[in-house]
């Protein structure tokens, strides 16, 4: 099974992750835990561009670092694990492209989608867990957080854009969540990590047969 999961900035993406990621091996069960931008070596060098503040990057540079980071990962990461039997838990993948590049940068949605398939080699994931969150409340975590690993510029991009632009992620994540129900799981992140983690083990547990 192929798993990723989305959501703005500080919606928890990370703790969600971690938590998933040790009742699974504490199941037995063969996993790859990885992210975007940066899950493979090009990908590396790839996300220190993308997420360095001081660069004034057009849109559409942006979308192909992306992209590129995204083809790198999956035909060396993603798919040899998949092809292994290995189940794949992702912070972010191709959703990020269409909500943050589509749906917040102003590009087409249906080209990104295209352009994506492509990157992929039409790999989407069999399942998507949504953290849904307002940004308000999630950039106020996202910048506790920065101010705690002292992460002033050159990771904290994302979050300097306006309280507008992640209203818009957020509603993009919901709306393209809708236009792909079959696979997409809104799951309310406004509540403790605990119960943020039941609500995602309720939603992964039967799709990958466990209790
Ligand atoms: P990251 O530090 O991984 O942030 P987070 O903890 O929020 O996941 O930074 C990734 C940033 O890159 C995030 O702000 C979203 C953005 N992004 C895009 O704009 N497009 C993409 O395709 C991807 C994968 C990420």
């Amino acid at each position: 099974m192929f798993i990723t999961f989305e959501g703005i900035e500080g919606s928890g993406k990370g703790t969600v992750l971690a938590r998933v990621e040790a009742w699974l091996r504490g199941e037995n069960l063969p996993l790859f835990r990885t992210r975007e931008p940066g899950g493979s070596e090009l990908g590396k060098s790839l996300r220190a561009l993308l997420l360095d503040a001081r660069q004034d990057i057009a849109p559409e540079a942006e979308l192909f670092l992306y992209l590129a980071d995204r083809a790198q990962h999956v035909y060396r990461h993603i798919r040899p694990a998949l092809a292994a039997g290995t189940h794949v838990i992702s912070d972010r993948y191709a959703d990020s492209t269409i909500v943050y590049q589509g749906y917040g940068r102003g590009l087409d949605v249906e080209e990104l989608f295209r352009l994506n398939q492509i990157a992929v080699g039409g790999l989407w994931p069999d399942c998507t867990i949504v953290l849904d969150i307002t940004p308000e409340v999630g950039l106020a975590r996202a910048r506790a957080r920065n101010l705690r690993e002292g992460l002033e510029v050159a990771e904290g991009r994302f979050e300097a854009e306006s309280l507008a632009f992640h209203q818009r992620i957020r509603e993009g994540y919901l709306c393209w969540a809708a236009r792909n129900s079959k696979r997409s799981y809104v799951v309310d992140a406004s509540v403790p990590p605990d119960a943020v983690f039941a609500a995602v083990r309720a939603v992964l547990a039967p799709l990958l047969h466990l209790a």
